[in-house]
């Protein structure tokens, strides 16, 4: 299996997963938002070689040489650009980097036979449909140049599919990512301030950042703060390999959540009590282009897939923290 972006947040979980699951594993990622010191902590976790392509998987010519040197029997593209606002100020840089980075890979994998592609969408692409998500609902136009690069690549993969019938490709709309593997070694550590919920708040609980910023109080939730469908990485990595498994031609398209929202208070409140900290926070302005409340519909995952995810919000949040307490930060 070729996992691009396999050195980030979501990659290195699910690159483990796939391996307790028996999958070989071969990564490609070209380190703009990971270090190659994930890759080393991931050997070290699983007692395995993996082999590793410092490579944009823009590149076709590089991407043809993995083809080239590996049996491959599918591809789960992690690799893109995620920043939201960055993707306003940088338009080109996100549709180039996430739209022709996917278009090199499904060109590989029918030149060279290969029929699996799973991709990582968002939940973004349901815009404000109505909640719970469904993956039937029409796709609503996103806020920003980030979620378009999502939707666009969802409908690039389905056109292909169509054209190509042995081809099978899962879209996977990924709710809210958090947490960390119980190892404490890998997580999410980025670069720089960060944009999500979950790395301020430990950041903020280690002493890094003074509070944290609540953006608005005043939505139409059950403490006024935005609603998310928190999901621990490793259920979210899982996911992919119960994606894996059941894959069937044609196009198929998996919320991949656990059916709950919790506000912004309540997160805080729970990593309060996981673990025994306290987190300053203000309340601030809401940020422009936030949901009052996202969480999905997960009947069909759980149908077709035969997943559904176990670990809880406390799970997540001592997981965060442990591997936060391990972390050292460079340029904060
Ligand atoms: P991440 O930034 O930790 O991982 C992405 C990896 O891709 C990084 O290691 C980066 O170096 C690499 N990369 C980016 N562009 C590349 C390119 N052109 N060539 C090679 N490598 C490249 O992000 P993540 O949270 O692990 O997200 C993985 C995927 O899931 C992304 O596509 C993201 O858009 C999607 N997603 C993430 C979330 C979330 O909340 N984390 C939610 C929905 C969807
Ligand atoms: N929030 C704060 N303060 C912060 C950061 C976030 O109050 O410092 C709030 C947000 O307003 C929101 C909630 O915490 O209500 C979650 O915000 P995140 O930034 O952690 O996550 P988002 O739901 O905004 O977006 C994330 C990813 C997107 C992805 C989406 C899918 O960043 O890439 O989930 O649901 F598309």
């Amino acid at each position: 299996m070729l996992v691009t972006g396999g050195a980030g947040y979501i990659g290195t979980h699910t690159c483990i997963a796939l391996i307790e699951a028996g999958h070989t594993v071969v990564v490609a990622d070209n380190l703009c938002n990971s270090k190659r010191e994930s890759i080393e902590k991931f050997k070290k976790i699983m007692n395995t070689h993996i082999p590793f392509y410092e490579i944009d998987v823009s590149n076709r010519k590089a991407v043809e040489t993995i083809f080239e040197n590996h049996q491959l029997d599918g591809v789960i593209h992690f690799a893109g650009l995620k920043a939201v606002g960055e993707s306003v100020e940088k338009p080109s840089l996100y549709y180039e980097n996430n739209v022709v980075s996917t278009l090199v890979l499904v060109n590989c994998c029918l030149k060279f036979g290969v029929n699996r592609f799973v991709f990582s969408s968002s939940a973004t692409v349901y815009g404000d449909n109505k909640v719970p998500f469904v993956e039937t609902m029409d796709l609503l136009p996103t806020t920003n140049p980030y979620g378009e690069t999502k939707a666009i690549c969802e409908r690039i993969l389905t056109d292909i599919a169509k054209a190509n019938p042995s081809f099978s490709v899962s879209l996977l709309r990924y709710f809210n990512p958090i947490g960390a593997h119980e190892s404490g070694l890998i997580g999410e550590a980025p670069n720089g301030i960060p944009n999500n919920l979950m790395p301020y708040i430990t950041q903020v609980a280690k002493g890094m950042r003074d509070y944290l910023s609540i953006f608005g109080n005043d939505y139409p939730t059950i403490d006024g703060t935005g609603v998310r469908d928190y999901i621990h990485v490793m259920d979210l990595a899982e996911g992919h390999v119960a994606a894996i498994h059941a894959m069937l031609q044609g196009v198929h398209i998996y919320n991949l959540g656990t059916g709950q929202g919790t506000s912004v208070l309540q997160l805080v409140k729970a990593f309060e009590e996981a673990n025994g900290v306290t987190i300053r926070y203000e309340i601030v302005e809401r940020r422009p282009g936030d949901l009052a409340c996202c969480y999905a519909d997960v009947e069909k995952a759980r149908q077709e897939l035969g997943w559904i995810a176990k670990r809880d919000v406390v799970t997540m949040c001592k997981d965060a923290w442990r591997f936060e307490k391990n972390t050292l930060h460079q340029g904060v």
